[in-house]
């Protein structure tokens, strides 16, 4: 088959790969002049595993492109994916304007009898927009669709290939049929539904998600003021088939390009439909203020930041990657700095902190050797659980002083920290 991506992002990228290694002629579509030269040279613009491998061998095998022309990519497509971002406008609404520019541009070019697929997360209504946008720059028959992704940052190749489920929304069967056929190779469970409902599933399983975290984090805050401790909470409660282990694990928050916007488009969307929006609207101001409330109390532990060396392990959102978006460091460096702090940084794959007054500011500096960041630290700070940062042995670089080690992520043995000698503090726990 041949299909269009609009968009190179983690989706649009790792969509061309797969669908092309499925033997289908991909061409990828974006504005980006550089990020299309040095995809067709197969360089991967930002860090994703396994997708480098993949690119080359659809590129060699002749069935992968990438392309700035919309004619080019859409004029001979069986099925248009459009994959362009949907970022947050300034009152957390999901702004919609890369896709209605997309599809804009590409109604032109559409051939007859073409399938025109939002894989974008966009909410309920959105298909409709589409179809309007497009109806009035072509007179060509398309079939519409919405096609909903659920790949994790991190692990988007392995997610796209062997997806739980294919969502497919959509009232029109040819659509259906020729989205079914193009996905049949997945050998996942296709589901047809409605468009609304492909787009809200969506919102629903980001939210529920992101839901579960907070849930995760309201009962650290308990367990931080109290005796109890999270990981015994989270493991007996997870021995109730209904409820489980996986997926709630305590920290500093959610963050990453997908949970922060979509809660808040989720709370912008039930608001404007008078709808109750509570439940979102605390699960954004929960998951924002969390760094801070913790980051106070341990204040109070250490008596003041000020004048301390603090060294940040870990700037990604999570490891893996080295997207920056709604991290935690973005949230915690800051604090500390005002605070008076000299902060130390660290990430196996950040090379540098994405907010340039951090970057720029006197006492902050960015280390390539964990060695370099922790080096007499008074307080080293986990942020992110790197396989690098949780394998090195911290018992070789313990100073002669005091010196706290507040573990975020919940991965380090109290006893194998405090054996090394340091003073072991770790969300969920009481301090
Ligand atoms: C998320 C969803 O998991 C995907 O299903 C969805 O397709 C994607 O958003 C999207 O909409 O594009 P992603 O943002 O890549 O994927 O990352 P996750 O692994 O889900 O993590 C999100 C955030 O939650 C991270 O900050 C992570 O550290 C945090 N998290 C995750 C926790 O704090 N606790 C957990 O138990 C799990």
């Amino acid at each position: 088959m041949k299909v269009a991506i609009i968009g190179t992002g983690f989706v649009g990228v790792t969509s061309c790969v797969v669908y092309a290694s499925f033997g289908n002629q991909v061409i990828g579509l974006d504005v980006d002049q550089s990020k299309v030269e040095s995809l067709n040279k197969g360089k991967v613009p930002f860090y994703e595993p396994k997708l480098t491998e993949l690119l080359k061998t659809g590129l060699n095998e002749g069935n992968l492109k990438f392309t700035t022309t919309y004619e080019e990519a859409i004029s001979e497509a069986d099925v248009v994916i459009v994959a362009v971002g949907t970022p947050s406008a300034s009152d957390g609404a999901i702004d919609l304007s890369y896709i209605a520019n997309s599809v804009a541009q590409a109604a032109p070019f559409l051939k007859e009898g073409a399938v025109l697929a939002i894989k974008s997360t966009v909410l309920p209504g959105t298909l409709a927009q589409v179809k309007k946008i497009v109806g009035n720059l072509t007179d060509k028959k398309i079939h519409y669709a919405s096609l909903p992704e659920f790949l994790k940052e991190g692990t988007a190749v392995d997610d796209t290939l062997y997806p739980d489920r294919i969502v497919i929304g959509t009232e029109n069967k040819t659509a259906f049929a020729i989205l079914e056929e193009l996905h049949r190779p997945f050998q996942a469970p296709i589901l047809s539904v409605k468009p609304e409902s492909a787009q809200l599933t969506k919102y629903a399983s980001n939210n529920y998600l992101a839901l579960r975290i907070v849930y995760a984090n309201v009962l650290a805050e308990i367990c931080e003021k109290t005796d109890a401790d999270i990981d015994e909470v989270i493991e007996a409660m997870g021995y109730e088939k209904r409820i489980g282990k996986h997926y709630w694990y305590p920290g500093l928050g959610y963050g990453g390009s997908c949970f922060p916007k979509d809660v808040k488009a989720l709370a912008h969307f039930c608001h404007d439909k008078k709808i109750v929006d509570n439940l979102f609207s605390f699960m954004t101001q929960f998951n924002t203020n969390r760094p801070i409330q913790v980051l106070k109390r341990l204040e109070k532990v250490m008596g003041s930041f000020a004048k301390k060396k603090i060294a940040v392990l870990g700037l990604s959102f999570k490891p893996n990657t080295d997207d920056q978006r709604e991290s935690p460091a973005l949230a915690v460096i800051p604090a500390l700095l005002e605070a008076g702090a000299q902060v130390s940084a660290f990430d196996p794959m950040v090379k540098k902190i994405a907010d340039a007054k951090i970057a720029n500011h006197s006492h902050y500096k960015q280390e390539m050797e964990i060695e370099g960041a922790v080096k007499d630290a008074d307080l080293i700070i986990i942020l992110i659980e790197w396989p690098q940062i949780i394998g090195f042995d911290f018992a070789k670089v313990k100073a002669n002083k005091p010196q706290f080690f507040f573990d975020t992520r919940g991965q380090f043995s109290l006893k194998k920290i405090q054996d090394a000698g340091y003073l072991y503090l770790r969300v969920g726990r009481q301090f």
